[in-house]
């Protein structure tokens, strides 16, 4: 049996571009709306189009699927790329309060909402450059 594509992915099993695009989509939808995440949203510029093309190119990537921030911008040096704002533990559980309900509207496989939701985390504690 010949396999030409991996099905296995985080990409693949949330339902692919659209889906990716929906789950961002949502994230800034919940950023500029919550009152809990004005902090976060106040880091951001105005106007949320080019993050909200930046993430869904770099989620594509870090899904496992098209690595369309890589190729267009080179290694993201995610860390790095976020030393200019401080992030500490609010920082951080605020873009997790977006991403943990964005997962909640977009995804409808539990068992996928779980993975992802963990490894959000992992990325999100990984951002902060702040005691
Ligand atoms: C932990 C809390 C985080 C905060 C407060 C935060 C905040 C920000 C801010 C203020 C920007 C610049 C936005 C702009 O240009 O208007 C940014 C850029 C970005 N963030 Fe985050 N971020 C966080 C975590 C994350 C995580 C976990 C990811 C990935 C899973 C991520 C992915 C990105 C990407 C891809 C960019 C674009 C980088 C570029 O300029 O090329 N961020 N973030």
């Amino acid at each position: 049996m010949q396999i030409s594509e991996n099905t296995n992915t985080h990409y693949q099993r949330i339902g692919g571009e659209a889906k990716v695009r929906e789950l961002v989509k949502r994230f800034y939808v919940l950023m500029d709306e919550l009152p809990e995440t004005h902090g976060i949203r106040k880091m951001h510029r105005g106007d949320l189009t080019d993050i909200e093309e930046k993430l869904f190119m770099f989620l594509s990537g870090w899904m496992g699927g098209p690595q369309l921030f890589v190729e267009k911008f080179g290694h993201p040096r995610l860390r790095q790329r976020h030393l200019p704002f401080a992030i500490g533990d609010a920082e951080r559980d605020q873009w997790m309060l977006c991403m943990n309900q964005a997962v909640q509207d977009v995804v409808e496989d539990e068992v996928l909402r779980k993975e992802l939701t963990a490894a959000f985390y992992k990325v999100a504690d990984f951002m902060r450059n702040q005691e």
